[in-house]
């Protein structure tokens, strides 16, 4: 009787166990203790501070990580890939559990992250897909085709471009600016404004004075508004006399800045040659209050609260031995793997809605005022 009884409890006892353990294995994953996971040290590899964006990006994750129960690493790597490898080995060698890199140059990481795998550290690739090799397990970043081709759609809207079907009209003249060579996001973000642009090219509606129509011609090594900037002059004195550019395409805000410049230095920006539209992308506070006072046209916001938010799920989750929330899992394909990504939604900003970004709080109305 008492063996039978002890053999009942010892049954329930058991299948409270499994069921339990079946609950936590359905939220959780991790067997018995749903975050066993959680703790230890997170590395963040963020790019540069030159860029008020990374400094957001660093921050916003460090602090969500920190609530998430981590504790972080944040490095940035001054815009030298050398710096960069160096951070990342370090993180390696002090046992930080997961890497969060959003890379310099995005081909130059394989053999510091064929270290990470075989310490058996996972990676997540933020904001820029790490290239050419099997040691990354998920992509965090916006769709960044649809960021060009907001631009550019910008540019076709502003300009009042027909069809190109029918063609005819006055032609406008732009100029095609593109990010560093060596982030692969650079090439998302021309294609996607390139085949907007496309059909207005081929039917004359646009013309490039310059005729500097390749993504080669056009690049900006690390994205840098100065590089930017001493281009547009030249193109402005190579090409433009008399006649005015009418739009500059341009993928960043750094990058718009330098061009507005050597613009206003070549004596736009006055009632009878007013500033080009130009694009741009990131909404820093500089190219909005640019927007404001008319002179930058358009930017790309990006939410870099969303984006850090994204990225400290997709790592508490690995950590935890969950499977983080993909939303696309064809378009990244690395040259070793199609990386599992989760892409946000970019949102095109003029004067006409800076309003947005402070019903966001992503700025205060003081900042903008
Ligand atoms: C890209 C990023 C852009 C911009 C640029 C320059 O990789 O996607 O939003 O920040 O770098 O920093």
């Amino acid at each position: 009787m008492r063996t039978r009884t002890l053999g009942a409890a010892s049954l329930a006892a058991l299948l409270l166990l499994t069921l339990t353990a079946c609950g936590q294995e359905a939220r959780g994953g991790s067997r018995y203790r749903p975050d066993a996971g959680k703790g230890g040290t997170i590395g963040l590899a963020m790019p540069t501070k030159s860029s008020e964006r990374w400094i957001a990006d660093g921050e916003n994750m460090a602090k969500q990580f920190r609530k998430a129960g981590y504790d972080t690493d944040l490095q940035y790597g001054d815009d030298k890939v050398e710096n960069q490898i160096a951070q990342i080995e370090n993180m390696i060698t002090k046992g930080r559990r997961l890497l969060v890199i959003a890379a310099i140059d995005g081909s130059a990481l394989t053999e510091v992250l064929q270290r990470a795998h075989d310490a058996g550290i996972p990676v997540i690739s933020y904001d820029r897909l790490i290239m050419g090799t099997p040691n990354v397990d998920y992509y965090a970043s916006f769709d960044n085709e649809r960021v060009g081709e907001l631009e550019a759609r910008y540019i076709v809207e502003r300009l009042g471009l027909g069809s190109p079907a029918k063609g005819g009209g006055k032609p406008y003249d732009i100029e095609l600016f593109a990010g560093s060579p060596d982030d692969n996001n650079t090439r998302y973000f021309w294609s996607g404004a390139v085949k907007v642009l496309q059909p207005y090219l081929d039917s004359g509606q646009l013309v490039v004075r310059s005729g500097q129509t390749r993504m080669n011609q056009a690049t900006t090594l690390r994205w840098d508004g100065g590089t930017a900037q001493k281009r547009m002059d030249d193109l402005i004195s190579k090409n433009y006399g008399e006649e005015s550019v009418d739009a500059v395409l341009s993928p960043y805000d750094g990058i718009s800045i330098g061009i507005i410049s050597a613009l206003k230095s070549a004596g736009y920006g006055t009632p009878d040659r007013p500033l080009p539209v130009v694009t741009g992308q990131d909404a820093e506070l500089a190219s909005v209050k640019s927007i404001i006072r008319g002179e930058q046209t358009q930017t790309v916001f990006k939410d870099t609260r969303k984006l850090a938010a994204q990225a400290v799920a997709m790592g508490d989750a690995v950590l935890n031995g969950r499977k983080p929330e993909v939303n696309n899992v064809k378009d990244y394909d690395n040259g070793r793997k199609t990386v599992p990504s989760y892409l946000l939604d970019p949102v095109s900003i003029d004067r006409t809605n800076t309003g947005l970004l402070v019903r966001e709080g992503y700025f205060t109305a003081g900042q903008l005022s």
